[in-house]
């Protein structure tokens, strides 16, 4: 009895242990938010924040000054900027991009979403358009001169899954047949 409690012990400490290390690159990562106090399209966002288990702050100054002093052009201007973990985030950015831009750590200024395209988080609108998130190297670097980092595409998936479907119910009656 003494053994396998002790053990119960040590194998939810491990778990503990597990929880802190997966959840320590959100949990220090607190998102400074800088926008316009009537922005609903950034208050959306700032909630998709949230949901992914970041810490919020937001600053209701607009986001002109910190775009400049984050060193993001105004060709990848959007409504909000945010500061995280030495890096700048522009305009509608997925949560799951900026985890692993935090995660891989690059050298650079950050990830932009320029403008504000439909299907972006807190751009749900019906809408859904294909954009790219882009990752800025240097400071003050122009649109043009930026890496894709990641491309949502909605109809290049939608492709994907129809060549995708027919082998993979041609596997499937073939499986039949051999029984
Ligand atoms: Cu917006
Ligand atoms: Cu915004």
């Amino acid at each position: 009895m003494k053994i396998r409690v002790s053990t119960l012990v040590a194998r939810s400490l491990i778990a503990v242990g597990l929880l802190i290390v997966t959840s320590q690159v959100v949990a220090t990562a607190t998102v400074e938010v800088y926008k316009s106090p009537t922005c609903g399209c950034c208050a959306k966002w700032v909630d998709h924040m949230r949901d992914n288990g970041f810490t919020v702050n937001t600053h209701d100054v607009g986001n002109k000054e910190i775009r400049k002093k984050s060193g993001i052009s105004n060709s990848l201007g959007s409504c909000h900027t945010a500061l995280i973990n030495g890096y700048a985030i522009e305009g509608h950015v997925p949560a799951e991009d900026i985890l692993r831009l935090l995660k891989e750590k690059p050298k650079a200024v950050g990830l932009a979403v320029p403008d504000m395209p439909h299907g972006t988080p807190g751009m749900e609108s019906g809408r859904v358009d294909p954009y790219n998130v882009l990752l800025i190297k240097e400071r003050d670097e122009e649109r043009k001169d930026t890496t894709i980092y990641k491309r949502y595409d909605p109809y290049a998936n939608k492709a994907e899954s129809v060549e995708s479907v027919k082998p993979e119910s041609e596997k499937s009656t073939s499986v039949m047949r051999l029984k």
